[in-house]
């Protein structure tokens, strides 16, 4: 039987091997809910970017870059990161760089994985529905808050356990913690992720819609896979 992991921040993917695994970077507060909302809305790709200035050094080369730092837009940036930001039909069909504070550094440090999925609240079933097709470990990483725990995450990483608990041996307590953690909480997330950090700092930015928006289950039948340096819906 294969096997399924959590790693509850990037800092510790140095004790998670990725290789040959199906790795799912899961930031919900927002990138990995953005992503996904940007994709279903008919974006055509998106390039994780790590740096800021990268991502200007794209603007140059007419990519319509997206991006935030702690939350807030980045500066000279055409959107920033709530899903919200990519629901624009205008924007279908094109190609976006992105930049954020954790969660592209996640993709980036992922990428010997044997597959690079995005996960969220919004896409969870077509995530799990995935996972259940491939043949391969599976690693489900939390970008976290800059190297620190996120509750979030790991919230979402704990309802894929519990999805995926009859036909993946669970592996390593922070699986095990990560499908508690979601049992004992996840018929009030609302409630319980208002109270998270990321949540906190997302209010003080007078953006709760993104909240609300990003802990809805299952709106999108998509799944964003990375092929190459770019994201796109996997067919
Ligand atoms: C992240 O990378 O942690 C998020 O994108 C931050 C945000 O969008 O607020």
């Amino acid at each position: 039987m294969n096997k399924i992991d959590v790693c509850l921040t990037p800092e510790l993917l140095h004790l998670c091997e990725t290789e040959n695994k199906n790795v799912v970077v899961i930031d919900i507060l927002r990138a990995s809910s953005s992503i996904t909302t940007a994709l279903a809305h008919g974006i055509a790709r998106i390039k994780p970017v790590a740096g800021l200035e990268e991502c200007r050094a794209l603007k140059k080369q007419g990519f319509i870059i997206a991006g935030e730092r702690d939350g807030k837009k980045a500066d000279g940036f055409d959107l920033g990161n709530s899903p919200f930001d990519y629901m624009d039909r205008s924007l279908a069909g094109k190609t976006i760089a992105m930049t954020t504070t954790n969660g592209t550094m996640a993709i980036s440090k992922s990428k010997d994985a044997a597959k690079v999925i995005i996960g969220s609240f919004l896409n969870k079933k077509a995530v799990v529905d995935e996972l259940l097709r491939g043949q391969n470990d599976i690693l489900l990483l939390c970008a976290g808050w800059k190297g620190r725990f996120s509750l979030e995450d790991t919230l979402f990483a704990g309802a894929v356990v519990k999805d995926l608990g009859h036909d993946f041996q669970v592996d390593h307590d922070a699986a095990l913690a990560a499908r508690y953690l979601y049992d004992g909480t996840g018929s009030n997330l609302p409630a319980v992720v208002e109270n998270a950090s990321h949540a906190q700092r997302l209010k003080g930015l007078n953006i709760q819609k993104d909240m609300a928006f990003c802990l809805t289950f299952d709106k999108y039948d998509v799944v964003p896979v990375l092929k190459g340096e770019f994201l796109i819906i996997k067919i």
